[in-house]
Order: structure tokens, then C-alpha cells, then sequence
């Protein structure tokens, strides 16, 4: 990564920014696409994994947060203001951070990671918890953003999704070519949107062949575009994606559909598997909601809706260290020894 300047500077072409903006970044993207030998095996096709938590905040969200940052700086905002799930505000924290600026984070009880939270404190966000879920806080942003002068940094505002096309593009200049499956999952559906707007600039410029099909996944107790309507009180594991009402609707439904893609929805305690097996079998720890695009290519290669044979990239968009909760709630357990080589010896069963 060494030289990498950040997504706005890489792909100075794509994105513009008003006159004479400063630049505010943290050097995100330019991330690893890693090959997933074991996946591969599983589904019997090409598996690589775009690995998001490698960002500097530890999510895909700085893709747009760079970008919605310094269009912020540049309009002469002195405050932020962003409804969350978790990751976002801790993006928006770090970026408001580095600006200078003000950043208040609208969240939910009692639902936000841990790692999360310490990101959030650790920036110096101001916090609001709201006694609602996300759909909730991102109502109460919008309108406080409308009356008041504060910048809304939420997806909602279209910039930030210009930037997270860049995970699109830079997956097409790795591999140089598209894939031809692209999953990943889906809560507020801003960056699925995101996704189809990169991988189809990338096509009608002719600097890929063809787009992907896109395949998003959601968890069943939060699957609103699965079930074709609003879900009052969205419940998963995958706090992340906690989405009853998300934003990005009808994004979400065209790049579906013009992709000739599909959204589905799985158990939480599939989701959880496809979590142990990227960390105990690959060695990526994600946090629970990135896992779903894992969960998602396993179902969708063992049902055939995934041709065998293809070549696949799962979005893996959060760090595992984001939620030790659930990391912790699932290890096994911490194990007593005395300070004798003989005993760790015996208790590895070395003999
Ligand atoms: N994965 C992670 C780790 C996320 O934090 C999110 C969204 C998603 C997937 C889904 O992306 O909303 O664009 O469909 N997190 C938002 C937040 C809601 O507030 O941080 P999406």
C-alpha cells in the first residue's frame, strides 16, 4: 500500500471535487482482493474476497467518507451529522477528526459493536442514542440536517456512494476483467447501489467487458427487500445490518435487477458458519454482518443459482475486531497452565 494516496487522488479521473477543495483523507482503499482457496473449493468456483476492513476505520465506509468529508470541508461546514449502525459513525468521526470539524453520531440502544462505540469515543464524536432502531436515527438526521446548519453524511447523500464505486473499480483493475458474481451484503443498500454504478461505468467506458451479476444477501430478521415491504423491528446478530426500511431502496432493486442479479436472505446461525469459517479456514476475520456474502455463496453454490465454474469476489465490508462481543461470546475458552513446557506439551497433545 506504500504510495497509495487514497481513493479520491487514485481515481482523480472518476471523482471530482469543487474547486480548490482540500483533500481529506486517510489513505483508504487500495485493499487487499485475496484469494479464498477453501471457498473455492466449497462452491467450485473462482472465490476471491474484497477485504473492506483493511480501510482505515476498519469499514468500506471511508470509500465515501473521504469523499462526503471534503465536499463538506470545501462548503464551508463546520459540523456532521450521520444516523449509524456503527461503522459510519466511526468513519465520520475520523474524517470529521482530521478536518477539524464537529461530528455527531445518531445511534440506537443498545445496538452498536463495541469496537464500534470505542471508535466513535476515541475520535471525539459527540453521541446521541436515540431510544429507536437505525430507521429511526436516519429520519431524526435527515430532518435535523433540513432545519439546522449541519451536513448529513449518511449514503442518503450522493457523494459518499461515488466514492465507494471505487471498491468496483479497483476489483476490475486487479483482476482486469469484471467478475461474474459480485456478493456482498445489504442493510441500508447503499453500497449495492454503489457497486452496480461502478461496475457499469467501468462497462459502458469499455474498460471491462461486461458488469457482474449482483447477488445481495440480507439477514432473515432484517430482510425488508426480500419480503417486498418496511420491517417494523429489524433483529439480528449482524447489528450492522439492522435495516428495516433501507434508504437505498429502489438502488437496490435496479442493480438487481439490470444485473440479472438476485436478493436473498439467511439464518443468522448460517451466517454465523460462514464467520467461523472465514476466520478458522481463511484466516479473515470480519465482523458478523460482512459474513453473510460468504453465507450467501455457499447457499447459492450448493441451490445451482451460482454457476459452478465462475468467478466470484464476496465483499467482506467490516473488521472482526469491530464486534468482540460476538468474537468472544463464540471462542473456546481460555485454557489454564502451568509455567511448564512439559504442560503446555501435554495440554496441545504433542506427546
Ligand atoms: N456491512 C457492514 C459492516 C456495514 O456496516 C453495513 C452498513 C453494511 C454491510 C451494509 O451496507 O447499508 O450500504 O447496504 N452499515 C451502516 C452503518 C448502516 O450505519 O454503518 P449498506
Amino acid at each position: 500500500r506504500s504510495g497509495w494516496p487514497g481513493i479520491i487522488r487514485a481515481y482523480q479521473d472518476r471523482i471530482t471535487l469543487p474547486d480548490g477543495a482540500k483533500v481529506v483523507t486517510l489513505q483508504e482503499g487500495g485493499t487487499p482482493l485475496l484469494e479464498a482457496p477453501h471457498l473455492s473449493e466449497l462452491s467450485g468456483c473462482q472465490v476471491y474476497l474484497k477485504v473492506e476492513g483493511a480501510n482505515p476505520t476498519g469499514s468500506f465506509k471511508d470509500r465515501g467518507m473521504t469523499v462526503a468529508i471534503s465536499h463538506a470541508l470545501a462548503a464551508g461546514a463546520t459540523a456532521v451529522i450521520c444516523a449509524s449502525t456503527g461503522n459510519t459513525s466511526a468513519s465520520a468521526a475520523a474524517y470529521a477528526a482530521r478536518a477539524g470539524m464537529t461530528c455527531a453520531v445518531l445511534v440506537p440502544r443498545g445496538k452498536i459493536a463495541l469496537g464500534k462505540l470505542a471508535q466513535a469515543v476515541a475520535y471525539g464524536a459527540r453521541i446521541l442514542q436515540i431510544d429507536g432502531n437505525f430507521d429511526d436515527c436516519l429520519e431524526l438526521a435527515r430532518k435535523t440536517a433540513a432545519e439546522y446548519p449541519v451536513e448529513l453524511v449518511n449514503s442518503v447523500n450522493p457523494v459518499r456512494l461515488i466514492g465507494q464505486q471505487t471498491a468496483a473499480w479497483e476489483i476490475c483493475d486487479a483482476l482486469g476483467r469484471a467478475p461474474d458474481v459480485h456478493l456482498l451484503p445489504v442493510g441500508n443498500a447503499g453500497n449495492i447501489t454503489a457497486y452496480w454504478q461502478g461496475y457499469s461505468a467501468y462497462a459502458n467506458d469499455g474498460v471491462v467487458a461486461a458488469a457482474p451479476r449482483l447477488f445481495g444477501f440480507q439477514a432473515e430478521g432484517a430482510a425488508p427487500l426480500v419480503r417486498g415491504e418496511p420491517v417494523r423491528d429489524p433483529d439480528t446478530i449482524a447489528t450492522a445490518i439492522r435495516v428495516g426500511n433501507p434508504a437505498s431502496w429502489a438502488g437496490a432493486i435496479a442493480a438487481r435487477d439490470a444485473s440479472g442479479g438476485l436478493i436473498d436472505m439467511l439464518s443468522d446461525e448460517r451466517l454465523l458458519e460462514a464467520y467461523h469459517l472465514l476466520a478458522g479456514r481463511e484466516g479473515v476475520f470480519v465482523e458478523p454482518a460482512s459474513a453473510i456474502s460468504v453465507a450467501g455463496l455457499l447457499m447459492t453454490a450448493g441451490d445451482g443459482r451460482l454457476p459452478a465454474g465462475s468467478t466470484v469476489v464476496c465483499t467482506v465490508t467490516g473488521h472482526g475486531l469491530k464486534d468482540p462481543d460476538t468474537a468472544l461470546a463464540n471462542m473456546v475458552p481460555v485454557e489454564p497452565v502451568p509455567v511448564s513446557p512439559g504442560a503446555v506439551a501435554s495440554a496441545l497433545e504433542l506427546g
